[in-house]
């Protein structure tokens, strides 16, 4: 059952509502029973609102420019169920690790639709990329062009690659996660003219076919402008590169960054408008360079699956301090999702017992993790119905980079995951157990 007097319906996945209990319902399942029945904290994606971002993606560049393509970064979550949706909807993959690699692997994701990125591949993760077929290897810096050429020509294989330039430019992001500056550990400077120098030595190499350039400004990037600046300054760059060595360019991408809705208040800009900058510059940018249109593909991460992901809490102690703040403790935070603590990410809320009750009276709390650390919040001054143990909270929009980055602080187990449609619930990962966490540690030493 769809309602409109959700209040949180931008942020929330596509099939979000209220039941005849007055319960937040997710993929037509009640929120408050699947708390109930998987326990807390729990991760619930919705598929229509997972399947309908990558849908939405690759329409609103594919209708613009038909020789594109849409990457999944892999690094805002990836489970193997997932790894399998983003394979079925037609994007391809982003990995930056062997680990990613593998679980692709698992699932049988299509080699030659994988790409590799990081700025430290090491060998061993290198040439298991090679050895599966993988498509492109984005070259991130000067010690790897040696690396890779060296093992691809032990393979007598030539592997496809780009090269990440660090284009200099500010996209406004959290200092943490703007990666187009100079100042970045990733990617070859361009303004330095490092860039061209690495394009020499790239299309040098024997094991290397340079098909392409790469930038990523950071994330998440709420402007458009940074992207068409980013178009501009690599299509000049291969203008350049065309007249002094004659290299064309085949493939671009722009990387990811895009935003989305965490706070109902802060809308981000839409697929279609994030392509239709993109789109649009490098028409204009070929057209002014007279150079031919390359292939173009983008790597959301983020924006694929942020919002399909519903993190549910049970709450439980509570704490006032006379004329400061009342803290309300959950059963998870910091371990499940670090992002407030070291980005101070802000998220919204609801109650998902009384999500249809908009006229009861609000209070400002502070929704607190249970991990000791005091930086261990997940919302500040939040404006919520008043809660009481035994209630489940619902922070939406958490389906991106809070999975990928949990850990087992203070011992914790990482939470499980369920995928709900048209009703029905499937378990996508189980909760970890204490044996899990008993396993790896060894007593007695052998
Ligand atoms: C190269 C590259 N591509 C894509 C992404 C995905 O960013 P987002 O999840 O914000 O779309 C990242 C994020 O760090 C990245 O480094």
């Amino acid at each position: 059952m769809r309602t409109t007097r959700l209040p949180l319906a931008d942020v929330l996945p596509v099939t979000a509502g209220v039941n005849e209990a007055g319960h937040l319902t997710l993929g037509g399942c009640d929120a408050v029973q699947l708390a109930r029945d998987f326990g807390t904290p729990l991760y619930v994606f919705d598929e229509e609102t997972l399947r309908g971002q990558c849908q939405a993606f690759l329409a609103a560049f594919r209708s613009r420019y038909p020789d594109s393509g849409v990457v999944y970064a892999a690094k805002a979550y990836l489970g193997r169920a997932l790894a399998a949706i983003i394979a079925q909807e037609g994007l391809d993959l982003d990995v930056v690790s062997g680990g990613e690699l593998a679980i692709a692997r698992s699932v049988s994701f299509p080699a030659e639709r994988i790409l590799f990125h990081g700025n430290n591949k090491s060998e061993e993760e290198l040439c298991e990329a090679l050895d599966y077929g993988i498509g492109r290897v984005v070259i991130d810096n000067f010690h790897e062009i040696q690396l890779l050429n060296g093992l691809a020509q032990a393979r007598r294989v030539r592997q496809k690659v780009l090269l990440r330039l660090s284009p200099g430019i500010d996209p406004h992001t959290h200092a943490h996660t703007t990666t187009g500056t100079l100042d970045s550990k990733f990617g070859i400077p361009l303004p330095t003219g490092q860039g061209e120098a690495a394009v020499r030595q790239a299309v040098s190499m024997p094991g290397l076919e340079l098909v392409g350039l790469h930038v990523h400004l950071g994330s998440p990037v709420f402007e458009l402008e940074p992207y068409a600046e980013a178009v501009d300054v690599v299509m000049e760059f291969a203008a350049r590169l065309r007249e002094q060595l004659g290299f064309e360019l085949r493939e671009f991408s722009p990387g990811g960054g895009f935003a989305v809705a965490y706070l109902p208040d802060k809308l981000p800009p839409s697929p279609d408008e994030y392509a239709e900058t993109i789109v649009a510059g490098l028409v204009a940018a070929c057209r002014k360079h007279g150079l031919p249109q390359p292939r173009l593909f983008v790597e959301p991460g983020r924006a694929i699956v942020a919002r399909a992901g519903v993190a549910l809490y049970t709450v439980g102690s509570s704490k006032d301090v006379p004329g400061l703040r009342r803290f309300v403790s959950v059963d998870g935070g910091m371990a499940d999702n670090i992002r407030p603590a070291i980005y101070g990410s802000q998220y919204a809320a609801l109650v998902a017992d009384r999500a249809a009750d908009p006229a009861e009276a609000e209070e400002t709390v502070t929704v607190a993790g249970k991990y000791c650390e005091s930086g261990d919040i997940l919302l500040r001054d939040a404006e919520l119905p008043p809660l009481s143990a035994g209630d489940i909270l619902a922070m939406p929009a958490a389906g991106a980079y809070a999975l990928a980055m949990a850990g087992n602080y203070n011992a914790s187990l990482r939470p499980a995951i369920v995928l709900v449609k048209d009703g029905e619930a499937k378990l996508m990962r189980r909760r970890e157990t204490y044996e899990d966490l008993t396993r790896h540690d060894l007593w007695p030493l052998e």
